[in-house]
C-alpha cells in the first residue's frame, strides 16, 4: 500500500490521504510557504543534497533552489519519503498560479515520478484549481502526455500536433536525454512544430536547440465538480 500524508504547516492540521497504490511504503508531504515559509525554507535545506542525485543532472540544484525561493508563485514543496531508508525518492516545487491554475515549476523523480504528479493534480484538484500547468523538456513531454497532458496553454488538443504525433508514433518515444531527441529527427520536427505554434515556453527562442533549454508548455484541464 502507497500512503501519503498531506501536511500543511499552521492553521490546518495533519490531513492523510491514500494515493495510488504500490509495494513501498513512502510518506508525501506537502508544505505550503505561504502558510508557513520557514517551514517550507527548512524542509528545501534538507532536500538540497538530493536534488542532483533525483533531478538525473537534468536540472541543476542551484537552478531548483533558485527557483524554489525566487519564483513569485512557488508555495508548495512535495516530496516523497521512503521510509524504510528516510531518504527522497523525489520531490516538486509548484504554486498557484492563479485562482484556477496550479504551476509546476520543478519536478524530479528517482521513482513515483507518475505516483507524484498523480498526487500533485488531485491536491490542486482540491483546493479548487481547473488545471495544471508546467514547462516540460523535450525529454519528459511523452511522460507528461501519458498523465494526460496537452502540449500548450489550451485545455484540447490540437489536431494537427495530434496528426504528427500519430504519423510518426511520437507518443511511443521514451527519450532520455538531450543527444538523443537530437538524433531523433521525427521528434526535432515534431518540436520544430511547436516552436511554430507558440508553443515554446521561451517567447523569443526560434531553434529547437535554444527552445530546449526552457522547454515547452503543456496543461492538463480537469472539470473540477
Ligand atoms: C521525468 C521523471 C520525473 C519521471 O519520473 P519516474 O519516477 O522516472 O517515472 P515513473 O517510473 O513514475 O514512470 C511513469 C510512466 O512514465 C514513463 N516515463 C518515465 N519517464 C519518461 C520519459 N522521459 N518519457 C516518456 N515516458 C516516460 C514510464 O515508462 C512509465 O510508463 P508506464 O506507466 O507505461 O509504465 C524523472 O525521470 C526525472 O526526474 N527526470 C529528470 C528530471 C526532469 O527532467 N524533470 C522534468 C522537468 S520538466
Amino acid at each position: 500500500m502507497y500512503y501519503c500524508f498531506l501536511k500543511m504547516s499552521t492553521r490546518t492540521s495533519t490531513r492523510r490521504t491514500t494515493a495510488a497504490t504500490g509495494r513501498d511504503n513512502y510518506q508525501t508531504t506537502v508544505i505550503a510557504r505561504h502558510f508557513n515559509e520557514k517551514g517550507f525554507r527548512a524542509q528545501l535545506r534538507r532536500l538540497r543534497g538530493s536534488f542532483d542525485y533525483l533531478c538525473k543532472s537534468a536540472i541543476s540544484a542551484s537552478y531548483t533552489m533558485k527557483t524554489a525561493m525566487d519564483e513569485k508563485y512557488t508555495n508548495y514543496l512535495y516530496t516523497t519519503i521512503d521510509l524504510n531508508t528516510g531518504y527522497p525518492v523525489n520531490f516538486a516545487i509548484c504554486g498557484d498560479k492563479n485562482a484556477h491554475t496550479m504551476y509546476v515549476e520543478v519536478i524530479c523523480a528517482k521513482k513515483g515520478g507518475k505516483q507524484l504528479m498523480e498526487f500533485i493534480i488531485a491536491d490542486a484538484r482540491s483546493r479548487g484549481k481547473t488545471k495544471v500547468m508546467l514547462s516540460a523538456l523535450p525529454t519528459v513531454i511523452n511522460f507528461y502526455r501519458k498523465l494526460g497532458f496537452k502540449p500548450g496553454k489550451q485545455c484540447n488538443d490540437d489536431p494537427d500536433l495530434v496528426k504528427i504525433e500519430t504519423a510518426h508514433s511520437i507518443r511511443g518515444k521514451k527519450l532520455s536525454t538531450l543527444q538523443e531527441v537530437d538524433n531523433d529527427r521525427q521528434f526535432k520536427s515534431y518540436l520544430r512544430e511547436l516552436i511554430r505554434k507558440g508553443i515554446a515556453s521561451d517567447p523569443q527562442c526560434k531553434y529547437v536547440d535554444d527552445c530546449n533549454v526552457d522547454g515547452y508548455s503543456m496543461t492538463l484541464c480537469f472539470n473540477n465538480k
